[in-house]
């Protein structure tokens, strides 16, 4: 019960920050169009005294994380004492405080052995990290309520060493971007995207390609796809040893131009050649469609457009199509009508959606395509990334942030959190910057605080 009412919390912060962020960025689309109910049924719903967010609780983490702050609020009391069932770890917080010589062991770690060591060891496994099976059965009452189409299982393509190693500024060593794919595909991660064979003078931070593809070729585990604009890097990418690769497209022209130097026709062209070829080879190839909400230069994507790209793509053999939100500045309301326009002319199986964060939108933005039936969502670790041809966007939305989101939802990834959050730490520390997801920076400063007790 009291699952559901933080689950209702949840959506209705989510509805709130869309709508509040959508009117400065671009055309109102209307809430109307959330998939299921009308929002304004929805609204009523949630706003009957359910969960009322009571004075600085809109941040509903205060209410769980610590809980005597909120404990006034009844709802929050409940879900205070919930909590201890569904976050293990809090609860490991408490036992430690009560007593002093238990779990000493674990409190005198460092961050990095609190995400990856013993306390992640117990008490983040998959299956049993957020959820035990009391809120397991309120996830699945709520899913008949709120979140009946979401999938079970979500298939997660990890972007990191390539959409988010490509905008940094220095380049990074080989072997950090090798170990770095090494750890990602050790966290359970399905496919991770290693690097791309694009032009070294447009993206020199990507110029070792042939390297990285060498060094982990026959790691097992994962599929690892390249970027390819043209049969050129189609051919070396083949060489180096890549067995899937992924052509990019866009729905803006303007883009197309200024980041494959070619108009959308042109591109098109060339994928046809590069899925002819792939073909022949029995090599997979994934298709993108860029701006498929907003272009740095045309301002508003028409999904019309969108969706005529992408149903080329797929026509011409992409198996797959990733929906990319370049410049991140997409809400839910930008979001349906675009899912809308693509899911009439290709299948919603064969689709993927690709958010850049810079507005903060991209879980929400993740969840209503879950709500839509998308069942593969791109994200990258720590958050890295960027195009460098899309100035001022900021990085895809972080696969930690993901995961956390996506197995509180009760949805399998089969992606271990600790392992993905020891990934973008070491990548994270590598680079000299805090992660970018927010998932770690919390199980870090949990980790720095149990340290200090
Ligand atoms: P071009 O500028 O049209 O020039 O390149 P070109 O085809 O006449 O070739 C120019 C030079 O590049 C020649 O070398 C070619 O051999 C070489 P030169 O004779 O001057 O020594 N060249 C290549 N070298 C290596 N690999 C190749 C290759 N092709 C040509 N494959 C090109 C066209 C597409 C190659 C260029 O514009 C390019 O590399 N662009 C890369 C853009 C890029 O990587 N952008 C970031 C990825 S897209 C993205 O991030 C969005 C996404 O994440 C989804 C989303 O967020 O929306 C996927
Ligand atoms: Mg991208």
């Amino acid at each position: 019960m009291v699952f559901i009412n933080y689950t209702i919390c949840t959506l209705i912060f989510l509805v709130f920050a869309s709508a509040s962020t959508m009117s400065s960025l671009e055309e109102p689309l209307g809430l109307d169009k959330l998939p299921s109910m009308s929002t304004i049924d929805r609204l009523q719903r949630f706003s009957s005294g359910a969960c009322r967010p009571i004075g600085d609780d809109m941040g509903m983490g205060i209410c769980w994380i610590q809980g005597g702050r909120s404990s006034s609020s009844n709802t929050c009391k409940e879900y205070d004492e919930d909590a201890r069932e569904t976050f293990p770890w809090r609860r490991h917080r408490k036992d430690t405080s009560q007593n002093g010589s238990v779990n000493r062991r674990t409190m005198s770690t460092g961050p990095e052995k609190l995400v990856s060591g013993n306390f992640c060891d117990s008490h983040c496994s998959p299956g049993h990290e957020y959820r035990t099976k009391s809120s397991s059965n309120n996830i699945q009452h709520t899913t008949n309520k709120f979140l009946k189409d979401i999938p079970k299982f979500v298939k997660i393509v990890e972007v990191g060493p390539r959409d988010g190693l490509q905008n940094e500024k220095g380049m990074v060593p080989t072997f950090v971007k090798v170990e770095l794919i090494h750890r990602l595909v050790s966290s359970g991660l399905p496919v991770v995207e290693a690097t791309s064979f694009v032009s070294p003078t447009r993206v020199p931070q990507l110029s070792d390609a042939a390297e990285v593809m060498e060094a982990v070729r026959n790691l097992e585990g994962a599929r690892l796809p390249v970027l390819t604009p043209n049969l050129k890097g189609f051919r070396a990418a083949v060489v180096a040893g890549a067995k899937e690769v992924a052509v990019f497209a866009s729905a803006s022209e303007s883009f197309s131009k200024s980041n494959i130097n070619c108009s959308i026709e042109e591109c098109l062209d060339r994928y046809r050649a590069v899925t002819s070829a792939a073909k022949e080879l029995a090599i997979p190839v994934r298709g993108y469609v860029s701006c498929v909400v907003g272009c740095p230069t045309e301002g508003s994507i028409p999904p019309s457009k969108v969706a005529y790209v992408a149903k080329e793509l797929y026509e011409m053999g992409c198996f797959e199509i990733s929906l990319g939100d370049t410049i991140g500045v997409a809400t839910p309301g930008t979001v349906v009508p675009m899912l809308e326009a693509v899911m009439a002319v290709v299948p919603v199986d064969k689709l993927a959606v690709h958010f850049h964060d810079t507005y903060g939108q991209s879980l929400p933005n993740i969840l209503v395509s879950l709500q839509m039936g998308i069942s593969t969502i791109d994200s990258s670790v720590a958050g890295l990334g960027g195009c460098p041809y899309a100035k001022g966007a900021s990085g895809n939305v972080a696969t930690e942030d993901v995961v956390y989101m996506l197995h509180g939802l009760g949805i399998k990834t089969n992606v271990d959190l600790a392992k993905v959050m020891s990934a973008g730490n070491f990548i994270s520390n590598h680079l000299g910057r805090p992660s970018g997801s927010k998932t770690s920076i919390a199980f870090n400063q949990l980790a720095a605080d149990a340290s200090k007790m």
